[in-house]
């Protein structure tokens, strides 16, 4: 037999999936860094989306896309909430959406663990999880109910393998993410499985411009041989180019740069001649998400897992197609 909560919450998402919403959204704020798009009709499925910062211009994109898909026309009453790059605030805002009993909650886990507690009172709660770009490493069994995002881990060897055919010799620092998360864990994994043996030294810029030109100023200096930099993110990269010129050395000649993401800005860069080769992460999965989120809400069967798929850009990338990057 159901429990009142399956039972309500399978009557809202069946209300849900059947019905057209016309109701608009209105911004509304109740504590730093959360917004509550109000109404969405009383068939919405309330989903409460913690998202981990708002760090890159791939973070940015992502929370766009997000916000486009999950609106109340869409049929969702969306509680979006910022951690600002905390895990401790994601875990007040996961707590916070199941003292609100949202129908489905999602979120985007700034690292990998440190979730046991919270996942667990989440799964003692009913309330199913969408996890979103990253990953968890958790002892808690069956934590969520699927997962979309990026194959990072391939990410990295796309990237290995480039730098194995076009820079054999190079002496590569590795500008690491914020230790500890998904993106980072993977795409070193990926990226050090085809060149480790090149990696002359690491460090993190917290998936930051600011913290990546630090990084990079030092490793300049550390391993003054340094003459190709793996980024794990565009932003950092472009970090990076600042901290190389100010070092009076050229980007993308002198010291090589190579990259993930594909956000316009990275793009400009390598049709500029500042980077060298970009692997895509695609921020814009909203559309996905929503579909996940509201087949979960309605208890329908998805699958475990969604990569969102991924290409690669070299220097014959044109001015045209940054222009018509959408991000
Ligand atoms: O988790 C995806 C990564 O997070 C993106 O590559 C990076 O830009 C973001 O901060």
């Amino acid at each position: 037999m159901s429990s009142p909560r399956t039972t309500r919450r399978s009557f809202v998402a069946a209300v849900g999936v059947a019905t057209l919403w016309g109701l608009s959204a209105c911004g509304g704020g109740d504590a730093a860094g959360s917004e509550t798009a109000e109404g969405g009709g009383s068939g919405a499925v309330t989903v409460g989306f913690s998202q981990l910062g708002a760090e890159s211009g791939w973070r940015t994109a992502n929370t766009e896309s997000v916000k486009a898909a999950l609106t109340s026309a869409n049929g969702f009453d969306l509680k979006f909430v910022d951690a600002q790059q905390k895990q401790e605030n994601q875990i007040k805002a996961l707590r916070d959406f199941v003292a609100q009993d949202v129908d489905v909650i999602a979120f985007s886990p700034v690292i990998e663990t440190g979730w046991d507690e919270v996942l667990q009172e989440i799964k003692d709660s009913g309330i199913p999880v969408v996890l979103v770009d990253r990953t968890v490493d958790t002892s808690v069994k069956d934590p969520y109910a699927t997962w979309i995002g990026a194959d990072f881990e391939q990410e990295g060897k796309t990237a290995g393998e480039w730098v194995a055919q076009n820079a054999p010799d190079a002496k590569v620092f590795e500008l690491q993410g914020t230790l500890g998360s998904g993106a980072q864990v993977d795409r070193e994994k990926g990226f050090d499985g085809v060149v480790g043996k090149q990696v002359v030294g690491k460090a993190s810029g917290n998936f930051t411009r600011a913290e990546g030109k630090t990084a990079v100023e030092a490793a300049l200096q550390t391993y003054p041989e340094t003459n190709l930099i793996f980024t794990h993110n565009d932003d950092m990269g472009l970090g990076a180019v600042e901290a190389i010129e100010a070092a009076g050395k050229v980007p993308g000649k002198d010291v090589k740069i190579v990259s993930v993401d594909g956000v316009r800005d990275g793009l400009q860069a390598l049709v500029d001649g500042k980077f060298n080769y970009v692997v895509e992460c695609n921020p814009v999965f909203g559309d996905q998400l929503a579909t996940l989120v509201k087949d979960v809400a309605a208890g329908k069967d998805v699958p475990k897992e969604t990569i969102v798929q991924d290409k690669a850009f070299d220097q014959s990338t044109t001015q045209a197609d940054v222009d018509a990057r959408k991000y």
